[in-house]
């Protein structure tokens, strides 16, 4: 008998997104002014015709339990959506609507990764990765990804082993705003049919993409619909994180697991949010081509005003709405509070503290020596963040 925490939770850290976030908060209400470019979600208010649609929803009182895996027409639109967008053709029994992309991943990996197995993650990545395979009883193998940000093909092929199940892909990225080429996702396509493992691509960022670049479902590719498990939701494309929206798409055995463990836990995705969901799907699209219009404008401020600053690197932002710069040449120097530079963190919490701008270390990505800005804020902000930033790392002594 004991009363000691699972070893399983020992080895599982709160999200360090979620431990900024607290901190910014506390230091408002201390009454400090904070820029906050450590969040990870769009600043437009959901579109009025998909509020409308929940306000709806809650008046037609469609306020209960659904069906577990989401109600029928929303699966029909999101099976429309990938045959459109994605030239894959899913039957009704291989979508799952559940209550955020987040929930999608984990339960997907609850259902390939169990104890005794391994999943590649390419580093840097989002912050949640590597829990989620811990929470599933799995062990996280972490891999570098090219200078560029680019898929390390031979780097992910070494780390396969007979434990391997799954290597987790995320294009557009979160940090580093790359977009896998196409020709990347196929080769690595061939791996996984050469080797056997799933690939697990979510698909998030999908529609926030700039200039030439093109998005590609490696699901697309011959004999990769089995093996794909195609992430993706509502959060950022249709500016609505707190509906908690999202769908995972793959093999049926592998949705009817994800299934299980969404009844065994929050039964279903909420009612409310799957009608909102629905228009936001089928409805009109203009506020998705607005928003990532603004979008560009800010990636292409943000990109030249951080390059502009001494030794900071930015590389190309081709997606999502995150700049991932450089600030390795920084580790070292002494701050204007006479503090030494000992790695990114202490970059970020001297930017917080004495420029008052949250931004968040590389190292919660696995990419020690960099720093990650949202750029999910009103020009304005920006160009107020940025110039502390500017002054703060330009205040340095050798
Ligand atoms: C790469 C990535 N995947 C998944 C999520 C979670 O999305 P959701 O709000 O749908 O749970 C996020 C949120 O920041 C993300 O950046």
């Amino acid at each position: 008998m004991s009363t000691e925490l699972s070893a399983r939770m020992k080895n599982v850290s709160v999200s360090p997104t979620t431990a900024l976030f607290a901190k910014v908060d506390e230091l408002k209400r201390q009454g400090k002014e904070i820029i906050s470019l450590n969040v990870g979600e769009p600043d437009f208010p959901t579109p009025e015709n998909i509020k409308d649609a929940g306000i709806r929803a809650i008046r037609e009182n469609f306020t209960k339990y659904t069906t577990g895996n989401g109600i029928a027409p929303l699966r029909e639109a999101v099976i429309e959506k990938l045959k459109k967008d994605n030239g894959v053709t899913y039957e009704m029994n291989e979508v799952a609507i559940m209550t955020g992309a987040k929930q999608a991943l984990s339960a997907a990996l609850m259902a390939v990764a169990g104890d005794g197995d391994e999943v590649i993650i390419p580093v840097p990545c989002y912050v949640s990765y590597p829990d989620m395979v811990r929470l599933s009883g799995g062990t996280p193998v972490l891999v570098n990804k090219n200078e560029d940000f680019s898929l390390d093909l031979e780097a992910i092929e070494n780390a396969i082993n007979e434990k391997t199940k799954a290597v987790i892909i995320c294009s557009p990225d979160n940090p580093t705003g790359a977009v896998y080429s196409e020709e990347s996702l196929r080769k690595l396509a061939e791996l996984a049919i050469a080797r056997d493992i799933f690939i697990i691509s979510d698909e998030i960022y999908e529609k926030i993409i700039f200039g030439k670049n093109r998005h590609f479902s490696i699901a697309s590719v011959p004999g990769m619909k089995e093996r794909t498990i195609l992430v993706n939701g509502f959060s950022k494309t249709y500016s609505m994180t707190g509906w908690r929206m999202g769908y995972v798409c793959g093999r049926k055995d592998v949705i009817s697991s994800a299934i299980k463990v969404q009844s065994q836990t929050t039964t279903t995705p909420p009612s409310i949010s799957q009608m909102a969901s629905l228009e936001a799907l089928t409805g009109p699209q203009d506020s998705v081509a607005e928003m990532v219009s603004e979008f560009e404008k800010r990636r292409d401020y943000v990109y030249k005003r951080l390059n502009e600053i001494p030794d900071v690197v930015c590389g190309d932002i081709q997606g999502a709405f995150y700049a991932f710069f450089d600030v390795r040449k920084y580790i070292g120097f002494i701050g204007s509070d006479g503090i030494m530079f000992s790695d990114d963190k202490d970059i970020c919490s001297y930017l917080l503290e004495k420029y008052q701008v949250a931004t968040m270390p590389g190292s919660a990505y696995f990419a020690p020596g960099f720093i990650r800005i949202s750029f999910a804020s009103s020009m304005d902000t920006l160009k107020m963040a940025i110039d502390r930033i500017e002054m703060g790392l330009k205040a340095h002594k050798c």
